[in-house]
């Protein structure tokens, strides 16, 4: 699979899931949802940093380089947020703040991704190669076990 479509697809997955985080009041129920996306995450994110990212920053020109730069500290940032999150009790009052906050920067990382990244991706690399990188990326999240404790907060 293209590398392109397959991490568009992980983004759309995760935004369905905070559609139903927003459409629930219900702590418990936000928490399990929450888990869920923190898993998503823990894994895209390392997908994109461990095969992505690095063929990008290497191959890509200064200004997609630079891009792709941000996009990691963007991911620490997300991650931060998540290892709060598990932190918190179903009743803390921080608990739906940060799950919008949450929500927001990686709604922000996303577009920047699809509307700049992966777009000067296209020009920059050739289909064959996006092919490649679609194919480890799929190993990689295949073998790749989430630590569960960064949802758990244990
Ligand atoms: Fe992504
Ligand atoms: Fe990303």
């Amino acid at each position: 699979m293209n590398a392109i479509e397959l991490l568009k697809e992980d983004h759309k997955k995760v935004k369905g899931l905070f559609e139903k985080v927003k459409a629930t009041d219900e702590a418990s129920e936000q928490r399990s949802l929450y888990e869920k996306i923190a898993e998503e995450l823990e894994v895209h994110t390392h997908i994109e940093e461990e095969i992505f990212y690095p063929y990008v920053i290497e191959n890509g020109d200064e200004e997609l380089s630079d891009l792709t730069k941000e996009g990691i500290e963007e991911h620490h940032e997300v991650k931060v947020l998540i290892r709060e999150i598990a932190n918190l009790t179903d009743e803390s009052e921080k608990l739906e703040p940060k799950l919008t906050v949450l929500m927001e920067n990686v709604g922000h990382h996303v577009q920047e991704e699809e509307g700049e990244m992966f777009p000067m991706c296209e020009e920059q690399f050739d289909a064959a190669t996006l092919e490649e990188l679609g194919t480890k990326l799929e190993e990689e999240k295949a073998n790749y076990k989430p630590c569960a404790s960064a949802a758990s907060g244990r």
